[in-house]
């Protein structure tokens, strides 16, 4: 694992957005693997910000979002699909049909699911998967105790993970308890993984993830067996680190 630390959330979210326009500039018809959450606001600027002032040009990549709540249809303020058309898709020149969020109200989810892989698979698989961390260890929705090996598949969000994500819907009651997201084994299928994480609420998880024992406990921690991941991180969530 490549770790990166900067001085602050803008400095590494700069860096990121680096990576990931150079992978576009090479690779025109990349595939990424996209996350929502506070963290890559400032990375989707900025990649917006390339695309306006220097043509970098989306027009042939396709993106597979990590994942969604169960039951928000893509119009609600809340789902993810919203999410990436706000904050980042309808800002620069991707083609809406090459990007895919999971449908949360689809009709059967399993079979949501299972094809959400065969796109992935369709589409030659995923060159960069861009990760946020959960304080408690999570990426995408995969909480501590799910299978490090799952696949694309409904998961139960943790007490903590309700906790965390319930100020932007009002209460906790009226929020999802259920999401779609692409299991670890999709998520290290990706060629590249890129996680940033930023703050002092998420040095415990970068220590776990990084220097503590490959566990279920701390999903994040299967990035050790990828090949190549790169985590990029401020002096706060990098504190705890040896
Ligand atoms: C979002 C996702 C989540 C977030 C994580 C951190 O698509 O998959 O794993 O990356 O919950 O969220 P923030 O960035 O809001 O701290």
């Amino acid at each position: 694992m490549e770790v990166i630390i900067r001085d602050d959330a803008e400095a590494g979210c700069l860096l990121a957005a680096k990576i990931i326009a150079k992978l576009v500039r090479d690779k025109p018809h990349a595939v990424l693997g996209l996350a929502t959450g506070r963290t890559p606001l400032r990375l989707y600027q900025e990649l917006i910000r390339l695309h306006r002032a220097e043509g970098l040009d989306f027009s042939r990549v396709t993106t597979f979002n990590l994942d969604e709540y169960v039951g928000l249809p893509s119009e609600h303020e809340q789902s993810y699909r919203y999410f990436m058309r706000e904050n980042f898709f309808r800002h620069i020149n991707i083609d809406q049909v090459r990007t895919h969020v999971p449908n949360g109200t689809a009709a059967d989810l399993h079979a949501e699911c299972r094809a959400y892989e065969e796109r992935i698979v369709a589409a030659g698989g995923i060159d960069l998967q861009l990760l946020g961390l959960g304080r408690n260890g999570h990426i995408g929705f995969n909480e501590p105790t799910g299978s490090l090996r799952s696949r694309t598949w409904i998961k139960i969000l943790s007490e903590q993970t309700l906790q965390d994500n319930s100020d932007v819907f009002g209460s906790l009651e009226s929020m999802p308890h259920h999401a779609i997201t692409m299991g670890i084994g999709t998520i290290l299928d990706a060629k590249r993984c890129l996680l940033i994480a930023f703050g002092p609420s998420k040095t415990r998880a970068v220590e776990r993830m990084v220097e503590g024992p490959l566990s279920s406990m701390c999903p994040a921690s299967a990035l050790q067996l990828h090949p190549r991941a790169t985590v990029v991180l401020d002096e706060g969530a990098a504190a705890g680190l040896e």
